[in-house]
């Protein structure tokens, strides 16, 4: 459960009006954005109207989840309308399937961009795209596919202290000195952001992640290579060595102390140092 008493402080409501002047309109790449005042999912229901046949450019934003998934299976708790929740449908059907592992990468370069211009704070990623902030855990960001259909779900905390954040490792803008963010402007930069990235990697033809710009752009976002990690893969096992470089999928590329390299595909990481 959250917890009691959370959700106290005010702030502006999402504004629908706002964002469709800002990213929406007949030749935009968003073509259909709803903002909902509750839902189960934000990523459940963009998954359903996918499944349904919705065409790619559908964005679902919830002022507040009741079961916001997250990573690995978890469950992904925000503040009601103290966070920004929501969810994209993408088809990128011209990526060969080894190349779509760049997808969640992507989403995490976009919100780092944008919560950096907006809340002018130092965000970073931490593989595969954890926004930190202060060593603290921001942003969240689940992809999920279904056929060719890609969900991007990204959860951002905007409000919340110590004692009113979901787990200890979590931060907020709020906490990292951004004080009350606008939550439409920061949606609607992120929206630009994915647009941008997106349809760079794509136009490449083969989600060519160096070659469109968007694998130079994350390595320096992010905070994990170069680091000594610790990375709880699937099934309990433990990876410990250097994280030297993101591949072509999107993989982490950890040197174990014997110099062998490991690819990771999916995992939880620690930075140790
Ligand atoms: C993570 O575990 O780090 C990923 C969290 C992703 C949460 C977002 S909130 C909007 C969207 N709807 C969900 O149910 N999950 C994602």
């Amino acid at each position: 459960m959250y917890p009691p008493g959370a959700g106290a402080a005010r702030i502006a409501p999402l504004d629908l009006a706002r964002l469709l002047a800002a990213v929406g309109g007949p030749d935009a790449m968003w073509t259909d954005i709803r903002v909902v005042e509750q839902t189960a999912s934000t990523n459940e229901d963009v998954l359903k109207l996918g499944r349904d046949g919705a065409p790619e450019g559908l964005v679902i934003a919830a002022e507040s989840q009741t079961a916001g998934r997250g990573r690995q299976g978890r469950s992904w708790q925000t503040r009601p309308s103290g966070a920004l929740t929501f969810s994209v449908l993408l088809r990128p059907e011209s990526v060969p399937q080894a190349a779509r592992g760049w997808m969640p990468l992507l989403a995490g370069v976009a919100t780092a961009r944008a919560v950096r211009q907006v809340a002018a704070v130092d965000a970073r990623l931490k593989w595969p795209n954890d926004v930190l902030l202060g060593g603290g855990k921001l942003a969240g960001i689940l992809a999920e596919q279904s056929g060719d259909a890609i969900v991007v779900g990204i959860g951002i905390n905007v409000l919340g202290r110590d004692h009113d954040l979901p787990i200890a490792t979590a931060t907020s803008l709020e906490r990292g000195g951004a004080g009350q963010t606008d939550r439409t402007d920061l949606l609607a930069e992120i929206l630009r952001q994915l647009e941008h990235w997106y349809l760079r990697w794509r136009e490449t033809g083969s989600g060519d992640a160096a070659g469109s710009g968007l694998r130079p752009e994350y390595v320096l976002l992010c905070a994990t290579l170069g680091r000594l990690v610790r990375v709880q893969l699937p099934g309990e096992r433990m990876l410990t060595g250097t994280a030297v470089d993101v591949d072509g999928a999107g993989q982490l590329l950890i040197r174990r102390d014997g110099g062998d390299v490991v690819a990771v595909s999916a995992g939880d990481v620690i930075h140790v140092r």
